[in-house]
């Protein structure tokens, strides 16, 4: 085919199939840290060895391209402010092996605190680690760190800015991303480090935000970053990511726990970051993180982060489009976190699915059937299957959870003791609400993908919990229906309203919110289309 007709040929094909094209936007990062096996006992010649080993053991060819110098580098700042690298650890500095990294075709990571001192100077007791942090050397380290040493990205902590200066988030991490923009040309991959959801400003400033405290090399570890993120999932997308935190494949976890860690990591589009020795690593596990079709679901170019679309028997379902919004393929993870068998049970409707069913196991590569009507399965203790869905028909959803919905005033700081946030309640679909809705117009929730093939009219049945003196407002593509007479008694658990609506077809924005008082707290609605007559 002539060049012209080929481009024109794939034009075609774009537009017709909607497929999906090279997003524009950052995938998340790939790529190992030094912190998780050698904390600040790094050097040099470690460093090397490990970019070296990316590149040995294939996994370079698979996706992984960072190499990130956590903490532990730091020597001292010199008269002059400049940062000088520890003496015995990099005496030849940081610059040479930025370019060794690069010379592998792969990108550098580097490391530092939003305040004066590291993290590591007090939870490791590293001297080097006082007032080499970025305080009031925003601009001097932002152009020696990217302009002259030539690292790509930056994790930034906040140990010295939170515990020691008592900095407000927000403010400190806007000044950090302005002064490196200002002083280099290249886009710098930035990671938030505060430990907790910040808010939803960091997805203006960063790439990926870590979302818990620190991962270790165990299984209540992992499950308790895999909670954190059970229901972020409208924070993260295109180029903005949870991160939790590097992983700890390879260092101890059974095979079972590797695989719930591996495949939550990949199918919440956390970044992947490697945390053990890869020149050790067990050949299980270096399988297991060079699972193409894992990687796919974490790489895939609609960047979303599955959510959870049921909890039973202490089992999660969740569930993300992959390939191309609202297509008849989609991937999902049945995750038993507890300690006994698990028998899982989800109608295909559920999943937005109709006819034939395929399906694919992307842990064991290999196809697995065909069902109708439901997916079912029964896995034991503490593990994962994880599912590639190809339907017959993409089905109109009719269900959404509160907990799906973007809170633009949530944050997981604990700053405010009635701030919005997600709550467990008996009873409740998926056991879970938002509680803390309202008291002011920003204080909102929002479904901004509640889907109508043809549009029309629709009953909307709002599941609440009843409670004295609350309101609520609901507002559909900017017009608004306001419920005074809600529920009061508390008693009954929870109650359902039902109103009429009338939806555009395709997308609609859906806000619930109350001004002045409380909204009641939310636990799904759903939609049913009227028949017109
Ligand atoms: C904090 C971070 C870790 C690591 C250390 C370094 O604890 O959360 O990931 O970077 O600091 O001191």
């Amino acid at each position: 085919m002539k060049n012209i007709y080929k481009y024109l040929y794939i034009l075609c094909l774009i537009a017709t199939t909607g497929a999906a094209r090279n997003p524009e936007f950052e995938m998340p990062a790939m790529g190992w840290s030094s912190w998780n096996t050698y904390r600040i006992n790094i050097n040099e010649g470690l460093i090397k060895k490990q970019a070296d080993a990316i590149v040995s053991s294939g996994l370079k060819d698979v996706g992984y391209k960072y190499v990130n110098i956590d903490d532990g580098f730091f020597g001292w700042r010199d008269k002059s402010g400049r940062i000088q690298t520890h003496p015995e650890r990099f005496p030849n500095g940081l610059k040479k092996i930025a370019a060794y990294i690069h010379s592998l075709g792969l990108k550098a990571g580097i490391y530092s605190d939003a305040g004066s001192n590291t993290c590591g100077s007090i939870w490791d007791k590293d001297p080097n680690g006082i007032n080499v942090g970025l305080y009031g050397h925003e601009k001097q380290d932002a152009n020696l760190f990217f302009n002259e040493w030539g690292f790509d990205f930056i994790k930034i902590d906040y140990c010295g800015a939170g515990q020691e200066l008592a900095l407000e988030e927000q403010k400190r991490y806007t000044e950090i991303r302005r002064a490196i923009d200002e002083v280099c040309d290249r886009k710098i991959s930035l990671n938030i480090c505060r430990w907790a959801f910040p808010g939803t400003w960091a997805k203006d400033l960063a790439c990926s935000w870590r979302i818990s405290y620190d991962i270790s090399p165990n299984w209540d570890a992992i499950k308790h970053i895999i909670e954190k993120n059970l229901y972020l999932s409208a924070y993260a997308g295109q180029g903005h990511y949870n991160d939790m935190d590097m992983l700890e494949i390879g260092r101890g976890l059974k095979p079972e726990e590797e695989e719930v860690h591996f495949g939550m990591w990949c199918i919440m589009s956390s970044p992947l970051l490697i945390g053990c020795d890869l020149t050790t690593i067990p050949h299980a596990s270096l399988k297991l993180l060079k699972n193409r079709e894992l990687i796919a679901l974490n790489q895939d170019p609609l960047g979303l982060q599955a959510y959870v679309v049921q909890y039973q028997n202490s089992g999660y379902i969740l569930v993300k489009d992959i390939e191309r919004k609202r297509g008849k393929i989609r991937a999902v993870a049945f995750y038993n976190p507890s300690d006994s068998v698990c028998t899982f049970s989800i109608p295909a409707v559920s999943l937005e699915l109709g006819g034939t069913i395929k399906i694919r196991d992307l842990i064991k590569q290999k196809p697995i059937g065909t069902v109708k009507e439901y997916l079912q399965c029964k896995l034991p203790p503490r593990s994962i299957n994880i599912w590639r869905l190809e339907a017959d028909k993409r089905l109109e959803p009719t269900f959404y959870e509160a907990e799906w919905a973007y809170l633009p005033r949530y944050n997981d700081l604990a700053v405010r003791p009635k701030n919005i946030t997600y709550a467990p309640y008996k009873g409740a679909s998926g056991e879970t609400v938002i509680r803390f809705l309202g008291g002011s117009s920003d204080n909102y929730a929002e479904w901004n993908e509640v889907y109508s093939e043809k549009g029309g009219a629709y009953e909307m049945c709002i599941s609440y919990i009843p409670e004295v003196n609350r309101k609520l407002e609901i507002d559909i593509n900017g017009k608004k229906i306001v419920l005074e007479n809600l529920e009061t008694d508390v008693s009954k658990g929870i109650t359902s309203v039902t109103v009429p609506v009338s939806l555009k077809a395709g997308n609609n924005i859906v806000r619930m919110c109350s001004s002045y008082c409380w909204a009641p707290d939310i636990d799904c609605f759903t939609l049913k289309k009227i028949p017109q007559l």
